[in-house]
């Protein structure tokens, strides 16, 4: 099956048979399409899409694409449970997330990825940890799941390779922006985890790849349905990307900011709130909670009581990373670090949050090409949300840059993406709308 005519039929707008998909995956993993051609495949499914029966053949033949785990003989202490993203900016939730559903009695292997485009990647955050292992042999996994409940790697040589591969070339050539892509690249990875539950973050807004309720919807709606198809229990919340999530963005900073949620030191609401309904949802879909009013309070419990931290240090310790995590001395910081003044008094009403993200990527913090390394000490901190009153000259946040110049750079980009006005509408809720399997 050659692949210039699997291209041509799905740029024409024919839907591709399994076979067809089946070669594409193939090719994908073993290298015979190129990345020219596979850029040209996703390019065509962008503008074409896919019938849901093909998403649900290319999601399967993703998946299959490597090894399938099953934790039957690990004698885990618990349902193996996970959440997932579909990317924003300054998005850190899974980690302290991973590790109060841990407190909470679940066993959470939570299969990351990279940066993609705009938004962070949970293991470039964990990297910024010296010493942390983002893809540990079998042995060390299952240990560190057994002694933390939770785990945040990568997904392994063997996993979904074939995503690997597309999701690299995705990220640099334009293609994210697809719900079959996107629904296929997510589902690959978790139908190859060998999870009992699973719970989506399916971003809405100018920072989230698919920007309009109705695309939102309509990828929440493909992954609930394609997930709960192939038999894994899966719900989605469509939840707000107007504007970064947190304090922070980029790399170290959002570590940072996630182990001061996980301390009590400082929890910003909007974070905090999210990561408490994702873990709630995810808490009640395992079995571990009989309603969501009590999994809620046993997450908010998990958090007070020091319980989940002590997860997250127990995981990081069990990956290679600092023993003492908890005390946020290990991380790297920036040599320049530099506040972007208010020019003029207003409250902040509107942010461009992509372009906030491609400015992290600009100073370094993600990727232009495949293997591009990124520098762990810069991005954003000291992020104000919409509706903040600010005087002039006052801070709109503080640039952690490499240079002098990279700073003045990120600077004009940040006045570019946040506008000051006299006044602003009040922002929507976090979690917009919740989003069961229809067919349930
Ligand atoms: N996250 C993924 O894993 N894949 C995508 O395509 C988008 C977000």
């Amino acid at each position: 099956m050659r692949a210039a005519e699997i291209i041509r039929a799905k740029r024409d707008g024919r839907a591709l048979s399994e076979p067809e998909l089946q070669a594409f995956v193939r090719g994908l993993v073993d290298g015979s399409w190129s990345e020219g051609q596979a850029a040209a495949l996703a390019m065509a499914i962008v503008w074409r899409g896919m019938t849901r029966a093909e998403c649900v053949q290319f999601t399967r033949a993703m998946t299959l694409s490597g090894q399938v785990l099953d934790w039957r003989d690990a004698q885990l202490p618990g349902p193996v449970l996970d959440k997932h993203s579909t990317g924003g900016v300054g998005d850190k939730v899974s980690l302290p997330l991973a590790a109060i559903v841990a407190a909470c009695g679940g066993v959470v292997p939570m299969i990351s990825g990279r940066g993609l485009g705009h938004t962070g990647g949970t293991l470039d955050k964990l990297e910024a940890l010296p010493g942390y292992r983002v893809n540990p042999p079998r042995s060390q996994l299952l240990a560190t799941l057994h002694a933390a409940g939770c785990a945040i790697v990568g997904a392994g040589a063997d996993l979904a390779p074939a995503d690997r591969r597309l999701y690299a070339i995705r990220d640099v050539t334009a293609t994210v922006e697809s719900v079959p892509l996107i629904t296929a690249s997510i589902l690959s990875k978790k139908l190859a985890a060998g999870l009992q539950g699973l719970v989506l973050d399916v971003k809405l807004g100018n920072g989230a790849f698919l920007a309009g309720l109705d695309e939102a919807q309509a990828l929440a709606r493909s992954l609930v349905a394609v997930a709960c198809g192939a038999g894994l229990p899966t719900l989605a919340l469509i939840t707000d990307m107007n504007q970064p999530l947190g304090r922070t963005a980029g790399n170290a900073l959002e570590v940072a900011e996630s182990l001061a949620l996980l301390t009590g030191r400082d929890a910003e609401p909007r974070l905090r709130t999210l990561t408490l309904a994702l873990a709630a949802q995810l808490l009640q879909l395992g079995g571990l909670a009989a309603s969501l009013a009590e999994a809620q309070a046993r997450a908010e419990q998990a958090l007070a009581s020091g319980a989940a931290a002590e997860r997250f240090a127990r995981m990081v310790a069990a990956l290679g990373g600092p023993a003492d995590v908890l005390a946020d001395a290990c991380l790297p910081a920036a040599p320049v670090v530099q506040a972007v003044p208010a020019a003029r008094a207003g409250v902040i009403s509107h942010i461009d949050t992509r372009a906030l993200g491609l400015a992290v990527v600009a100073l370094g913090g993600g990727r232009n090409r495949p293997g591009d390394a990124v520098d762990p000490r810069v991005g954003f901190s000291a992020l104000q949300p919409l509706g903040t009153a600010l005087a002039s000259g006052e801070p709109l946040l503080m640039v952690h840059a490499a240079s002098a110049a990279d700073a003045e750079a990120a600077a004009q980009a940040v006045r570019a993406a946040i506008t000051l006005a006299d006044a602003a509408a009040p922002a929507g809720p976090v979690v917009v709308e919740r989003v069961a399997d229809a067919a349930a």
